[in-house]
């Protein structure tokens, strides 16, 4: 028997998993750990939480499993994606890490946007810029720390930092590259106008490899540390997205993944480069040779819920409180739910947008406004699809379902019949870290090809069909629900503008009040 093992190196753990020749996971062990904010907006981690945690987990798999480490054929690697790793000419880290949910770069978005042209970047890139990418982090550390940018040598993402330590080599996945903003994705390499255009040096940038690619083996040294054998073969691999998406077999078109957790990420794979006109849809390589995918992503999915509950039910469990919801009519009697608590990513890059309710009457109970919630964001999920149709994605057959939301029968009925396409529920819920196993058992030779790899192992569980008797309350509802954003976004920017001003007069000294002596 050969073994495989998928890492993946996320925000908050990093994962390692031992599956065997069939697709059967044997294994899996996880090391948490924490990100810093060290200022308001900044977001960042120290690249060794990843290597330590790598060496933990891959050692506990082996040890837990039993499995022979000369029986292990490939490692493949996935992670966080979009994290900007910086080293010196020595492989040295020469600063924190500034991770994907780092907003402080708006200024050098705008910055790109200038240089480049908004219609030019999003036909090279797939992307307008966005504070999470990649390259506007690179234009930071220039504007904000010359001194360590002077000394930078390798640029990579966090999970190739670990193939670093692994393998000793230089090297990233195109999926990665994609969502560095630096890649041309019709290439699916990096675009010789953007890194010249954004003045980076093309030496920084390590070859590209498709997923199933092997990028190097294990050194001597990342063996002794880990117990995998030297020479072990390492794949690319992908960003967490496009293997989560292998990982449930969302690799054709036709087959689309929703991942209803924190947040929602719905992912599309199409076959030619297409982009959303004003690049309101990620357009990035799939972690599949050839391919390339749609993604849109929704800030506060099942984190709508959550704050919901933890607000309004405290204690209360989700199952009865969506129990309560499921006694209400399609439509929650009129009255909708904007998801944007933490503002919002698509179709509405706006960090400022605020969440409401719309439509409350006296008739409304809270099992009315948990309903509210489920179809929020569900409409809110329903905008990512309306832009890929609009980009040219042809017929949704099925929509795959991850996540803690999707436990919910009532909630995947919702989307069942707001979407207009069938749920489906997958045996495999390891999501990246399984995807990237995947990747390296096809590249090893298991499978001739990804889409091979998934009919293989990955079946369908459940599948909920369209309610037809729901659709037209639900497409009424949606229109409705489509014009609330633009007629509220004034009143948004408002709110925060007056927040800020209100926040300062209440951290000021009360003279008056607090210091009665200081008039006299
Ligand atoms: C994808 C994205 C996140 C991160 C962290 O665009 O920003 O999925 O990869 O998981």
């Amino acid at each position: 028997m050969t073994y495989f093992i998928g890492i993946d190196s996320s925000t908050t753990a990093t994962k390692a998993l031992l599956m065997d020749e069939h697709g059967t996971v044997v294994t899996v062990a996880s090391s948490a750990y924490d990100y810093e904010t060290p200022q308001p907006l900044w977001s960042e981690q120290h690249p060794d939480l990843w290597w330590t945690a790598t060496i933990a987990g891959v050692k506990q798999v082996i040890a837990q499993s039993g499995v022979d480490s000369a029986e292990i054929a490939a490692i493949g690697l996935t992670g966080q994606m979009h994290g900007l790793v910086l080293l010196d000419q020595n492989g040295q880290v020469l600063r924190p890490a500034l991770l994907w949910n780092d907003q402080r770069t708006a200024a050098e978005c705008g910055e790109i946007r200038a240089l480049i042209g908004k219609q030019r970047l999003i036909q090279i890139t797939g992307n307008d810029a966005l504070t999470g990418f990649t390259a506007p982090k690179i234009v930071w550390v220039k504007n904000h720390e010359p001194e360590i940018y002077a000394q930078i040598r390798h640029i990579l993402l966090p999970k190739d930092y670990v193939r670093f330590k692994l393998t000793g080599d230089y090297a990233m996945d195109k999926a990665g590259g994609a969502g560095t903003q630096l890649f041309d994705i019709s290439l699916r390499d990096w675009s010789p106008t953007i890194v010249k255009a954004l003045g980076i040096d093309p030496n920084w940038l390590p070859p590209t490899f498709e997923g199933t690619g092997v990028t190097g083996v294990i050194s001597a040294e990342a063996a002794a540390l880990t117990g995998l054998q030297p020479g072990t073969p390492v794949v690319a691999g992908g960003g967490d997205q496009a293997a989560a998406a292998v990982g449930t077999g969302a690799v054709s078109a036709g087959i689309v993944s929703l991942s209803l957790g924190t947040s929602g990420v719905v992912f599309a794979t199409t076959d030619t480069p297409a982009v959303e006109p004003e690049g309101r849809l990620h357009a990035f390589c799939h972690a599949v040779p050839g391919k390339w995918h749609f993604m849109g992503v929704m800030l506060s999915a099942a984190g709508s819920l959550r704050w919901f509950r933890d607000t309004l039910a405290p204690g209360v469990d989700f199952a009865d409180l969506v129990a309560e919801a499921a006694a209400i009519p399609a439509g929650s009697d009129g009255l909708l739910f904007l998801p944007y608590l933490t503002g919002e990513r698509t179709p509405h890059p706006d960090p400022l947008a605020r969440g409401a309710f719309v439509g409350l009457t006296v008739r409304h109970t809270r099992a009315h406004m948990t309903r509210a919630v489920l179809e929020g964001v569900a409409f809110g999920l329903r905008d990512s699809f309306e832009l890929m149709k609009a980009s040219g994605l042809e017929g949704v057959g099925q929509v795959r379902i991850t996540g803690g939301g999707a436990r919910s029968p009532l909630w995947r009925q919702i989307l069942a019949d707001v979407l207009g396409a069938e749920i489906a529920t997958v045996n495999a819920e390891e999501g990246a870290a399984y995807g990237a196993a995947l990747l390296a058992a096809t590249g090893a030779g298991v499978w001739s090809n990804v889409a091979e790899a998934c009919a293989a192992t990955i079946r369908v569980t459940g599948v909920t069909a369209v309610d037809e008797g729901q659709i037209g309350r639900y497409d009424a509802l949606y229109t409705v629900y489509r014009d609330l954003y633009p007629a509220l976004q004034p009143s948004f920017a408002q709110i925060s503008t007056i927040n800020s001003l209100l926040r300062q007069d209440d951290k000021a000294p009360k003279s008056d009040i607090q210091n009665p002596k200081s008039s006299s």
